[in-house]
C-alpha cells in the first residue's frame, strides 16, 4: 500500500521549465512575462475551456479527437474560437518551435471569452475577442505513479446532472472538481472518487475511472463524466483486442471488491489504483491494466509515428 501522499499528476522535475516561453494572443513571451487581465472572463469567472495535450515525436497525440471535444465543448458555451484547428495547430507548432520542444510535452491549451469592460458576469461584456493562451512543459510522468498506485478516497461531492454544469465540458471552472479533491486530501487520499447522482461510481475529480472484475473491464456510463479521449481509446483498445468492456452503472460494492482498478488520462495514460477508502485493491499484480497500457503506448506510438 502507499503511503506517500502524490497527485496524478506528479512529473519529474525539469529545471528548462524554469525558462519556457508561453503563447498569449499569439505573442509567445518567457513565463516570467505571460499574463492576462484581471478583468479576463476566465479570471473573474471560469468562463473558457481547455485541452491537455501530449507532443511526442514533434505530433501532438489524438489532435482530431482533441478538437473534436474543444470546438464542440465552445460551440455549447457560444464561444468563438476564433480560428479553425489548423489555426490551432499553427499557434501549437510556434510555440513549440519557440521552446524547442519535440516529444514528452504537456500541453494546457486555453481559451477565455476574454477581456470584459466591467467586472461582472454577462457575456457580451466580452468585447475583444477571445483569449488564447498556450502553456508547454517538458514532462514525464513520475515513475511512482506506477510503482506505489493512487489512493483513492470516496467524497461526498458528487457529479452533476447535464443541465446544471455538464460534466462532459472541460470548463475553466473545476471547482466542483477541486472541492472533491479537498475533500479527498482531508480524508487522506490523493484523489477524490465521485458518483454519479444516483450513488453509482463514476469518475474522480481529475481522471476517469475503470475497475477489473473477472477479466472485465467496467467504467461509468459517461453520462456525469469527463468526455476524456483516453477513456474512449481504452475502451476502444478493449473492444479491438477481445477483452470485454462494459460502460455501466455499478456501485461501491463492486469497486471494493474489483480486482484491479486504474486511472485514465492524458497525462498519466492509465495509472493503478491501490486503496479505494483504505480498502486495499486486488493483489497489486495488475495483468489486465498492464496489458492495456502496452496497448495505449503502441497505439499513442503509432500515432505520432
Ligand atoms: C475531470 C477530468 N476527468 C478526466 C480527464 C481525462 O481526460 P483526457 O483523457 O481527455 O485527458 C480530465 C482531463 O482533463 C479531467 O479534467
Amino acid at each position: 500500500m502507499s503511503t506517500e501522499s502524490h497527485t496524478t499528476h506528479d512529473s519529474d522535475e525539469d529545471i528548462r521549465n524554469r525558462d519556457i516561453r508561453i503563447y498569449v494572443n499569439g505573442e509567445i513571451v518567457h513565463r516570467d512575462q505571460a499574463k492576462v487581465s484581471v478583468y479576463d472572463s476566465g479570471f473573474l469567472l471560469g468562463d473558457g475551456m481547455w485541452e491537455g495535450m501530449r507532443l511526442y515525436n514533434g505530433k501532438w497525440a489524438f489532435f482530431e479527437e482533441h478538437m473534436d471535444r474543444f470546438f464542440a465543448s465552445c460551440k455549447t458555451v457560444a464561444l468563438d474560437v476564433g480560428m479553425d484547428r489548423a489555426g490551432i495547430l499553427d499557434a501549437l507548432t510556434r510555440t513549440a518551435e519557440a521552446n524547442g520542444m519535440h516529444t514528452d510535452v504537456h500541453c494546457r491549451l486555453m481559451l477565455t471569452r476574454g477581456t470584459k469592460v466591467k467586472p461582472f458576469q454577462h457575456p457580451s461584456l466580452s468585447r475583444s475577442g477571445p483569449t488564447l493562451v498556450i502553456i508547454m512543459e517538458h514532462s514525464k510522468p513520475a515513475a511512482s505513479l506506477q510503482s506505489q498506485g493512487i489512493r483513492l478516497a470516496t467524497v461526498p461531492q458528487v457529479r452533476g446532472l447535464p443541465m446544471s454544469q455538464d460534466p462532459k465540458l472541460n470548463s475553466h471552472s473545476k471547482l466542483n472538481c477541486v472541492i472533491a479533491c479537498l475533500q479527498a486530501e482531508e480524508a487522506g487520499a490523493d484523489e477524490g472518487l465521485m458518483l454519479d447522482p444516483h450513488g453509482f461510481v463514476n469518475t474522480t475529480n481529475a481522471c476517469n475511472f475503470f475497475i477489473v472484475r473477472r477479466g472485465e473491464v467496467w467504467t461509468s456510463t459517461g453520462d456525469y463524466c469527463m468526455k476524456g479521449v483516453t477513456r474512449q481509446k481504452v475502451i476502444d483498445l478493449c473492444r479491438d483486442n477481445g477483452i470485454p468492456v462494459f460502460e455501466k452503472n455499478y456501485s461501491l460494492y463492486e469497486a471494493y471488491g474489483a480486482d484491479e482498478a486504474f486511472l485514465t488520462g492524458t497525462f498519466g495514460a492509465q495509472t493503478p489504483v491501490a486503496t479505494i477508502d483504505g480498502r486495499q485493491i486486488g493483489d497489486g499484480e495488475r495483468p489486465v491494466t498492464r496489458r492495456i497500457r502496452a496497448l495505449y503506448r503502441d497505439l499513442v506510438a503509432a500515432d505520432t509515428a
